[in-house]
């Protein structure tokens, strides 16, 4: 068999939060992968790093209180631990701001340049003038242009589903201050990719890298019309790499962050003293990319186009899963199925996730649903109760003796489960992992077979018939280390286990012994390998991930507040009211913005100002106000308040008040008007 040569990737996550159990669908998909690669002999990389530029980094570490460094730094050691808690094991897992990165993409843009794919076209975007910054998409929200739909999101309407640009949208809102944003202009550069259009076209239809379904899809949504171009800066401050030839403006982050694959490798060829070229521009090489299918635009269309501009490797292979669910239905914070990596680590054993994902996986699109009874179920019936039982109700009768010296008659089960290598080979390496493990557990069912019709438990009674049963035990410790190193890409610390267990090592381009028994090796005694799965673990795990949820609505409320530091001690003074106002009773009450016209004092009252409230037009109304102790009458003429409108006349000893002024604040030299917003109008109702 001679060697392949192959760099894989996973998609680089990013660095604004942390990894839960949908990431963990790819990840373990290609450290699966990985794992079998290595395990058939082959040299194998896997390459990830985090994705760290972009707007939401930057809004974070602002909210955050500090650098963007210093927030990629404990996000990555975070996503690092939640990996290999997982048994998943990158060959180099590195940032996209590294100097590597920063390297390779002004390399990159040279190429670009040079072909003159680069044109320069001046963008309106939306600046949100507080905040300082240019606004994506999620940070925008506002009225569809379309169906007119209230608070919608930046990008498209969850109500009529409408694509648009944040500009269209009708009064616009910040959700970084709340402000109203502004319409900017900047002069952004693109990428014409049109004039990648016909090698795409062959690429996506002949160099069979994708999926069937994927072919169709870019055809029949991108490649049937010219291409757009692609918009590949943003102007400052954003936190990324300065475009060199361009003043004020960065790369956007999905331009740097697929350059980021390649700077990954370069740090490990720098610690492993390897030529960069030699993986990149390497025709033996092979590039797999593992991605989900909501980045499959950029894997398939622009990463193709950069790597064949710049004279890179093309993708041998990119391969797309689809989305987790649980029971159906996506992940919800409110139910507790939106588990993150680490509270999953907390509760269970991460190899039940790693069987249970392999056992769903197939090399469609997809969506895979974790059904958690059927989670429960599998895990218990085909690794505890198949696999692991296997060694369990046989080792205790040869552990501290050696496995016979010849591998007896076992009826051709051994010679049959090695002949299914070929088949399960080529399920792994099409990704088909569901269909790996059926055929990995019929091959266990014949096993557990095999055990019960020769009753070792039996055997042991009778002290004339040792031989047989050291021969019943071989058998079927062989049986269960051929099938443990088909498992070992899944279930790497079984594999390990088993090793230690018969005493011979399963490792990188162990494959083969899958086709050898083992003989006359010593047994060790037996330890637990895998338990049972209990419904009440799953069960906390589940109530965690709520409680988590509330924990950082806790945390983020008192965030905020210490923020600024505001003291308990109004509320103290004046507890808020029990009881429930409802949206009825709020209406009732007509509050209207208001222009004071006229502002007196009052004749023997010591606290009361009288004044005349204009709501615009001819409306007036007659108020008398305590707030004399704080302000002047011709302070007030001319200033807006908030009156409430249709409170009942009063008769006072003064004359009739007709309103009343909103302020707040105890009394005394601390009464305090309020005041509406620069463009409010005397009359706007006030809700
Ligand atoms: N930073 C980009 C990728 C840049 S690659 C040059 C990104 N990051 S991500 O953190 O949002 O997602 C990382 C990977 O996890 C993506 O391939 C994405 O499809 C996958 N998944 C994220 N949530 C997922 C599920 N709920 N289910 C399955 N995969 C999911 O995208
Ligand atoms: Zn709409």
């Amino acid at each position: 068999m001679t060697q392949r040569k192959i760099l894989v990737t996973a998609a680089l996550p990013y660095a604004n939060g942390h990894i839960h159990l949908g990431h963990l669908v790819e990840y373990l998909q290609t450290d699966i992968w990985v794992r079998f690669q290595k395990l058939r002999g082959n040299q194998c990389l896997y390459m990830c790093a985090d994705d760290t530029h972009g707007t939401a980094i930057m809004i974070r570490a602002r909210q955050e209180g500090r650098s963007e460094e210093e927030l990629i730094a404990d996000m990555q050691q975070a996503h690092i631990r939640d990996f290999s808690a997982f048994g998943i094991e990158f060959d180099n897992y590195g940032s996209t701001n590294s100097e590597e990165n920063r390297k390779l993409c002004h390399a990159f843009w040279k190429e670009i340049r040079e072909a003159g794919l680069v044109k320069e076209k001046d963008v309106e975007q939306l600046f949100d003038p507080e905040a300082g910054t240019f606004l994506a998409d999620r940070f925008v929200r506002g009225t569809c242009p379309k169906c007119k739909t209230e608070d919608q999101p930046g990008d498209n309407c969850s109500s009529c589903g409408h694509h648009y640009s944040p500009i269209e949208l009708i009064d616009p809102v910040s959700t970084l201050s709340g402000t109203t944003p502004e319409v900017r202009s900047h002069a952004h550069l693109f990428i014409e990719l049109e004039k990648l259009h016909t090698f795409l076209d062959e690429w996506v239809e002949n160099s069979n890298s994708l999926q069937p379904e994927v072919v169709n899809y870019l055809k029949g949504h991108f490649l049937h019309e010219p291409l757009r171009d692609w918009d590949i800066s943003r102007p400052g401050p954003y936190f990324g790499f300065e475009i060199p030839d361009s003043e004020d403006n960065y790369w956007y982050v999905w331009f740097d962050a697929p350059i980021g694959y390649m700077a990954s490798t370069l740090q490990w060829c720098k610690n492993h003293g390897e030529e960069f070229d030699n993986w990149w521009k390497n025709p033996e090489t092979e590039i797999h990319h593992f991605i989900g299918k909501d980045i499959t635009y950029f894997h398939t269309l622009f990463w193709p186009g950069m790597l064949k501009t710049a004279g890179f490797n093309l993708p041998t292979k990119v391969r797309i899963h689809g989305f987790l669910t649980v029971g159906g239905e996506k992940m919800s914070k409110s139910k507790g199925t939106f588990v993150m990596a680490s509270t999953y680590a907390k509760h269970l054993n991460p190899s039940y996730l790693r069987y249970y994902y392999a056992s769903k996986l197939g090399s469609k699109l997809d969506d895979i649903d974790l059904n958690l009874d059927e989670f429960v179920t599998k895990v218990n019936s085909d690794l505890v109760g198949k696999v692991v039982n296997l060694a369990s109700r046989t080792t205790r009768f040869v552990q501290n003796k050696n496995l016979a010296d010849v591998y007896p008659d076992d009826g051709g089960l051994f010679a049959n489960a090695a002949a299914a290598g070929d088949k399960i080979t080529e399920f792994y390496e099409n990704c088909e992992y569901n269909a790996a493990m059926r055929e990995i557990m019929a091959l266990a069912d014949a096993a557990n077979k095999f055990v019960e019709d020769h009753k070792p438990w039996e055997l042991r009674k009778d002290e004339t018939r040792q031989d047989e049963l050291k021969d019943i035990c071989t058998i079927s410790l062989n049986l269960f280390r051929q099938i443990v190193i088909y498992l070992a890409p899944v279930l790497p610390r079984l594999a390990q286990q088993t090793g230690e267990l018969l005493n011979d090592k399963i490792g990188p381009g162990d494959w083969e012994k899958t086709q050898e028994p083992l003989v006359g090796t010593p047994v060790s005694p037996f330890t637990h390998m895998l338990k049972r799965l209990e419904d009440k673990q799953v069960k906390a795990m589940i109530e965690e991930s709520k409680e988590d949820q509330a924990a950082d609505a806790a945390i983020a409320s008192s965030d905020t507040s210490n923020q600024w530091n505001d003291s308990a001690e109004p509320l103290e003074k004046e507890p808020l009211t029990e009881e429930l106002c409802t949206y009825d009773d709020f209406v009732k009450v007509d509050m209207r913005v208001a222009r004071v016209v006229e502002a007196n004092h009052v004749e023997d009252a010591d606290r009361l100002l009288q004044l005349t409230l204009s709501l615009g037009g001819s409306e007036t109304r007659n108020v008398f106000a305590g707030i004399k102790s704080v302000y002047n009458p011709e302070d007030l003429v001319g200033r807006l308040v908030v009156c409430c409108a249709n409170l009942a006349p009063r008769k006072m000893r003064f004359g009739v008040s007709e309103g009343m002024v909103l302020a707040s604040g105890p009394g005394g030299k601390e009464i305090f008007l309020l005041n509406p917003d620069d463009g409010a109008k005397p009359g706007m109702r006030v809700h």
